[in-house]
């Protein structure tokens, strides 16, 4: 494994993310409203950890990262964009500031904001079919990403989650509920980092899993960040979970055991990722951006 500094890791390929996104929206649509709306979006910000975590996969595995593998990276966004838009709207979440920024539905409208949303997912498939991968990992990366946010994946959680408004679920359904709405579109990233760079089928497996943790913890954290963050420092309002009577690890188990969870969590995430290493003492990127996710802060309110 190659020592890289993980800060400059991340804010090149950050970089390189945002440019592949608006390259590609700027070049293939043809309505300027519509490209607007989706650039809005695209542009608010937000931490690219999704694509981040497949670009720091890749590298795990000693290899040299491509414009292909920025491209699904980049598609993986758009879609995760996509699902912030229509979270969002009033038939849903119904909230009015994302990413530091009035949604997309403020401003544009709920018409142009389905469509730009609409227009997100499609292209995000658009854009791999584009890139140079070879056909094979072209068609498993599309097939990949459609099963993490489709019917069984992303939707299916939203669904759900919906579905338990104004109700208190079990442990085993809300933890079922942010598998699907959250965990699989991070989960992704793990599994594609080892299998672009042709991992054998168990290593696959194991980093597919791990991602599935990673995916549920990231959840378990954005559900106590509504209770203890700030406005301010995540850019949408806080509290509103509550507000919505929405079921969440914290409304369950209160903030100090949702708390517990979510670092049990994390930290076996970070154990099994250890016994991959090649070389002792020296912290991967990908390593680095889990711990930045194991960092909240939770402490003022405990
Ligand atoms: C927020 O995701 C919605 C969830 C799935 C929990 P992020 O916390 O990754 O949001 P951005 O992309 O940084 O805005
Ligand atoms: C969103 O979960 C999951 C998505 C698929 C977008 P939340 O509704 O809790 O996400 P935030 O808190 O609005 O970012
Ligand atoms: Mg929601
Ligand atoms: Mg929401
Ligand atoms: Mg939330």
């Amino acid at each position: 494994m190659k020592t890289v500094n993980s800060t400059e890791f991340m804010t090149a390929y950050r970089n390189r993310v945002d440019e592949t996104m608006s390259q590609h929206i700027q070049s293939v649509t043809s309505e300027p409203s519509l490209k607007e709306a989706m650039m809005y979006s695209v542009s608010a910000g937000g931490k690219r950890i999704r694509p981040l975590l497949l670009l720091a996969t890749v590298a795990f595995f000693d290899e040299e990262i491509t414009q292909a593998q920025v491209d699904v990276a980049a598609a993986i966004e758009m879609v995760h964009t996509y699902s912030l838009i229509h979270d969002d709207l009033p038939a849903m979440d119904d909230d009015d500031l994302r990413r530091g920024k009035p949604t997309n539905h403020k401003v544009y409208g709920e018409a142009l904001a389905i469509l730009a949303g609409d227009a997100l997912l499609t292209e995000a498939f658009h854009l791999i079919g584009c890139s140079a991968l070879p056909a094979d990992l072209r068609v498993e990366a599309m097939t990949q990403l459609a099963w993490s946010s489709g019917a069984n994946g992303m939707v299916a959680g939203q669904v759900a989650d919906m579905e338990g408004e104004q109700q208190q679920l079990p442990l085993e359904q809300l933890s079922a509920v942010h598998q699907r709405k959250t965990g699989r579109l991070l989960a992704l990233p793990l599994t594609l980092g080892a299998m672009l760079t042709q991992q054998p089928f168990e290593t696959v497996s194991r980093f597919t899993e791990m991602g599935n943790q990673l995916g549920l913890a990231f959840q378990i954290r954005d559900d106590i960040l509504d209770v203890v963050g700030s406005t301010d420092e995540l850019g949408k309002q806080t509290g509103v979970d509550a507000e919505r009577e929405k079921s969440t690890y914290t409304s369950l188990l209160g903030l100090d055991e949702a708390i517990n969870v979510f670092e049990r969590t994390i930290s076996s995430v970070l154990n099994d990722l250890q016994r991959y290493r090649k070389m002792e003492g020296s912290i991967s990127a990908l390593e680095a951006i889990i711990q930045g996710l194991a960092e909240i802060p939770v402490e003022r309110k405990r």
